[in-house]
């Protein structure tokens, strides 16, 4: 038998603009811990992408789409168990426990460097390792950073390609000493000599580990997105969450759109939502009838890095090329760009399949198909649907296009500067307490508000669903060190703006999500949300009205535009309304969070919280 060779593996197949000798060596030792069948350095060109595809569809890991109805998408189904992100097997791996913070789950690298080693010893027998290098940002950016991926999936090839600036053109980038974010994926499932595959290989168990110090990341175990994409929540997030704190700079949960009025200004919004609530739909709002004249304009719909400009400005940019959005709930109405920018090149999970080779999903329309082929493969009819409550799509099933098919994309969403930043908005999921919209008097203010958000959870994250916990920023699950000190990296973001001179960006609190006594939302939301929105931008500008309140500043019914709505003051009053006793329990679980993260946390926070008791008890 031939003897397992690495370094022949590796220089095989290598591409002539790879001249960087620490990525080689580093390609190498991954191949000879791993010991793949083959590997793949990867292009990035179309030619690469249809012959994976191809290949995953004769292993039945895809099924490609009626080219007449969706032409060159494909449909994956993941196995039942690899369906989210699993936060619970999620590690922030510092040195020190304390910068993991209380919020992340911490075990020291060296215990954990002896697990990977098992884990991934052999790990890819089988498979073929990918090489995948990736840009956050359009090439080139002072915003973007590299990163390289080494992954034995094929889907996540495929996806990444969607998700980010992938391809040759990095290597050329890289040269021969540029710094990059080294991410290895293994699905973990080598397959011996003759083994036949499954569908979707992964194993029961799951690692997604980062080294802050090292800035790696080691995933294990999962094929699905939020897991196994790594530049996304594990690049994106929670390393360069830990590269911001460090170099001055935010990496943050958040939307970013462009919002121009009659007039022809434009402003630049950044938004944090968890998981599944709504940012896509956000960044992709149509204004609704009534607001002739406003348009909204798409930079990103997830993530966005935001560093200081020459002027002391915060400017946004969204390091990723495509979106990997929640399907269900998505339709013409609720969010008609998206549908468009699903039209074609689409790689869809875990949504049902159509008679007639297409996809479809709850929500997508009013009635659903008479027959479908549900995400587990199992014949689904609107009768079966009905008795067993069993759904087409999982909740969860994503779609991944790219961010240029978005009819809505702003003109500067690659523009390497990014977009000057107006005002940020942090929302949850709450059923009460919380009030349509609320901005804070201060920057401080507004960092106290986001770090006290609380949100009903989702089916993003494997888990209990539609409970309330408090996430602070949107970035509970992602923010790659202690809680308490990324506070604090906000309050000095905000000093060195103020220093500056420079304009300081709004801080805002929405809910989306009020529900009234017959347990359906109030707001209609979706592109009603622009009123919000020109609100706000009232507020900017020192035009639109508002009442002070113990929280901060909210509208009142005749500070809103109601042109083209019949949304009534009693309504307006059911998702504004905050008595006292709801404020004092609010303020109990902010203090059972500020005790959690009570080491380094910023006493500028402790002081709002005493000036709202005071506020409430006066
Ligand atoms: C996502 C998530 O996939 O937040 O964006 O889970
Ligand atoms: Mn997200």
């Amino acid at each position: 038998m031939k003897q397992f060779n690495a370094v022949e593996l590796v220089k095989q197949a290598m591409p002539l603009e790879v001249k960087h000798q620490g990525l080689i060596a580093w390609v190498t030792q991954v191949a000879t811990l791993t010991r793949p069948a083959r590997v793949v350095w990867c292009d990035g060109s179309q030619e690469e992408y249809d012959r994976l595809s191809a290949q995953m569809v004769e292993a039945g890991t895809l099924k490609k789409l009626n080219p007449a109805k969706r032409p060159n998408s494909f449909l994956a189904c993941s196995a039942p168990s690899d369906v989210a992100r699993v936060e619970d097997r999620t590690f922030i791996c510092s040195a020190r426990r304390e910068d993991a913070g209380p919020t992340n789950h911490w075990i020291p690298p060296v215990e954990m460097r002896d697990t990977l080693q098992g884990l991934f010893d052999g790990a890819m027998e089988g498979r073929t390792l990918y090489v995948i290098p990736f840009s956050m940002g359009p090439l080139g950016s002072p915003i973007a950073h590299i990163g390289v991926e080494l992954s034995d999936s094929p889907y996540v090839v495929t996806n990444m390609r969607i998700m980010t600036r992938m391809g040759r053109a990095v290597y050329e980038v890289l040269g021969s000493d540029g710094a990059f974010v080294p991410c290895v994926h293994s699905v973990g499932a080598p397959l011996a000599a003759g083994q036949a595959d499954v569908r979707w290989p992964c194993n029961d168990t799951k690692y997604i580990v980062h080294f802050p110090e090292t800035r790696e990341i080691w995933s294990y175990g999962s094929g699905y997105g939020g897991n196994a994409l790594l530049g996304k929540k594990c690049f994106a997030l929670r390393i360069a969450s830990t590269m911001g704190r460090e170099q001055g700079w935010l990496a943050e949960h958040m939307l970013i759109l462009g919002v121009t009025d009659p007039a022809g200004r434009k402003y630049h919004v950044a938004a944090a939502f968890p998981s599944a609530c709504g940012k896509t739909n956000f960044a992709m709002l149509i204004p609704p009838q009534g607001m002739d004249g406003w348009r909204v304009s798409t930079i990103g719909d997830d993530i966005a890095w935001i560093k200081p400009g020459q002027d002391g400005r915060l400017y946004a940019m969204n390091p990723e090329a495509g979106y990997f959005g929640v399907a269900p709930g998505t339709s013409e109405k609720t969010n008609f760009n998206a549908m468009a920018t699903l039209k074609e090149n689409v790689i869809f999970t875990n949504v049902a399949l159509t008679d007639d080779g297409d996809v479809w999903w709850e929500g997508m329309t009013d009635t659903p198909p008479a027959h479908l082929i549900d995400w587990q493969g199992a014949d689904w009819t609107p009768e079966i649907g009905r008795e067993t409550g069993r759904r087409a799509a999982h909740p969860n099933a994503r779609f991944t296009a790219p961010a240029a098919q978005c009819p809505s994309i702003d003109a500067d969403w690659e523009n390497p500067a990014g977009v000057p930043l107006d005002a940020f908005i942090f929302g949850g999921r709450r059923s009460t307490t919380v009030p349509l919209v609320t901005e804070a008097r201060s920057w401080t203010e507004g960092v106290y508000m986001a770090a006290t958000m609380g949100s009903e959870t989702t089916a993003a994250a494997a888990g209990e669903q539609g409970v309330v916990r408090r996430d602070p920023f949107a970035m509970l699950p992602f923010c790659g060190y202690n809680m308490s000190d990324y506070f604090a990296h906000w309050l000095e973001m905000g000093n060195r703006l103020a220093a500056s001179g420079a304009t300081v960006p709004k801080i805002f609190c929405v809910n989306w999500f009020r529900k009234g006594p017959d347990g359906k939302f109030v707001w209609p939301g979706f592109g009603e949300n622009m009123r919000v929105l020109q609100w706000m931008l009232g507020r900017i500008e020192g035009q639109a009205g508002g009442v002070e309140h113990v929280g901060g500043v909210s509208p009142s019914y005749r500070d809103l535009n109601w042109s083209g709505s019949d949304f009534s003051a009693a309504q307006f009053e059911q998702v504004m309304s905050t008595d006292a006793e709801s404020w004092r329990e609010e303020l109990l679980l902010h203090a059972e969070l500020f005790a959690k993260l009570h080491h380094h946390l910023p006493a500028a926070l402790i002081d709002v919280k005493a000036q709202i008791e005071k506020r409430l008890a006066a």
